[in-house]
């Protein structure tokens, strides 16, 4: 039997690729669209190593409506898309607004285009709890309102949800959509054959705790200790990359069988938070490493804490994480191993 083609914009990318391993083995055709922006062909050797297939890959811009339609055209019986093509590091959208409106929300609206004029009905979209601001209280369900964001790429994920429930609610509507909002993925495939490929200096934790491990880094600072929280560290939802990948074969499934509202909302998280402290004592005790670190000042636009109330997605999408924060953290030891210094 054939298999269903689902498209994945940003497949080469960090979650997109894990998410291309869980759907292909879970009995999808998934079809990479990659600009390689922020990613290299590399990730896409691992995931064939991984599959023992190699994935079709379309090397355009999501942008670019022409070479869009050409894909789709191309592939045909495409079913459902899952878009995780986003442009993503907080601070470089400070300073780059206008980059990262273009490409986050322009490629949504094209890309949206596109389906339609395809009858391409089911789109999962990659969202961020970072729509939640700094939240009033804990944990957050998926009612819990959104606050302005505190950059533009937390305004273009706010701006993509709108505009998929707008499309939703439109007479005649057919897309189905799913919004999964991501709290913090970390780690990588047991293979470690693919993962994280932070460019530069990394700027989310645990790359630079293991690259710190790694001895790449000389010492992690700990942004602040003096929060309103138990050690006085930020809290936040850690969630393995596999488990989150897994999350969207369940989503695309989901609106594949044209269950639920035309547009609905999961967070994504394992529904505990974990303190900076404990995210460097529990790899220190996944791994036998000692971490090199110090306590520094606060990085501003911290959210001080922020973690996920599980219960719609655990009853209405029917997924629960199972992997442990020491689990995670193994992994991503693993992986950074692989990658050397
Ligand atoms: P990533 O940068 O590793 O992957 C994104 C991929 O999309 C890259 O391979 C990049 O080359 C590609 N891409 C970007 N713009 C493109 C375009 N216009 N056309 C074609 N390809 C394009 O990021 P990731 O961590 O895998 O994140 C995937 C999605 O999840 C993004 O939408 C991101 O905003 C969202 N998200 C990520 C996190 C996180 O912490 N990693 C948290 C919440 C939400
Ligand atoms: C985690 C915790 C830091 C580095 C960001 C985006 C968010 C989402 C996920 C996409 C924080 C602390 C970090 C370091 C540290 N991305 N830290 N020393 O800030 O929760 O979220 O990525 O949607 O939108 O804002 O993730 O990994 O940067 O930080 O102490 O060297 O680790 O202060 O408490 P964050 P992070």
């Amino acid at each position: 039997m054939s298999r269903t083609k689902i498209l994945v914009t940003g497949g080469a990318g960090y979650i997109g690729s894990h998410a291309v391993v869980e759907l292909y083995e879970a009995g999808f055709q998934p079809i990479i669209v990659d600009n390689f922006s922020n990613s290299q062909e590399s990730a896409l050797r691992g995931v064939e190593e991984i599959l023992g297939v190699r994935v079709p890959l379309h090397r355009i811009d999501c942008n670019d409506a022409e070479a869009l339609r050409a894909v789709f055209a191309e592939e045909g019986s495409l079913r459902g898309v899952i878009h995780f093509a986003a442009s993503k590091a907080v601070g470089e959208s400070l300073q780059k607004p206008l980059e990262y409106y273009q490409n986050n929300v322009g490629s949504l609206l094209t890309l949206l285009q596109v389906m339609r004029e395809f009858g391409v009905e089911a789109l999962v979209f990659s969202s961020s709890c970072t729509v939640y601001g700094i939240p009033d209280a804990l944990p957050v369900t998926e009612q819990t309102p959104t606050k302005k964001a505190n950059s533009p790429y937390g305004a273009t994920k706010q701006m993509c949800e709108d505009i998929l429930r707008d499309v939703a609610a439109a007479p005649g509507n057919t897309l189905r959509t799913i919004l999964l909002r991501y709290f913090n993925p970390i780690g990588a495939h047991a293979s470690a054959k693919i993962g994280e490929l932070p460019l530069g200096v990394p700027q989310n934790l645990i790359p630079y705790v293991t690259q710190t491990a790694a001895g790449i880094r000389e010492q992690l600072t700990v942004y602040g200790d003096t929060y309103d929280t138990p050690d006085g560290t930020n809290i936040r939802d850690y969630v393995h990359v596999v488990d989150l990948a897994k999350a969207h074969v369940v989503a695309v499934q989901r609106l594949l069988d044209k269950q639920g509202e035309t547009v609905e909302t999961f967070n994504v998280g394992t529904g505990r938070g974990n303190s900076v402290l404990e995210v460097v004592h529990a790899f220190e005790r996944a791994t036998g490493q000692k971490l090199n670190y110090k306590i520094g000042p606060a990085r501003a636009g911290d959210v001080p804490a922020i973690y996920a109330d599980v219960t719609k997605s655990v009853e209405v999408l029917g997924f629960q994480t199972t992997t442990t924060l020491e689990e995670s953290l193994a992994s991503a030891w693993k992986w950074q191993q692989t990658l050397g210094k």
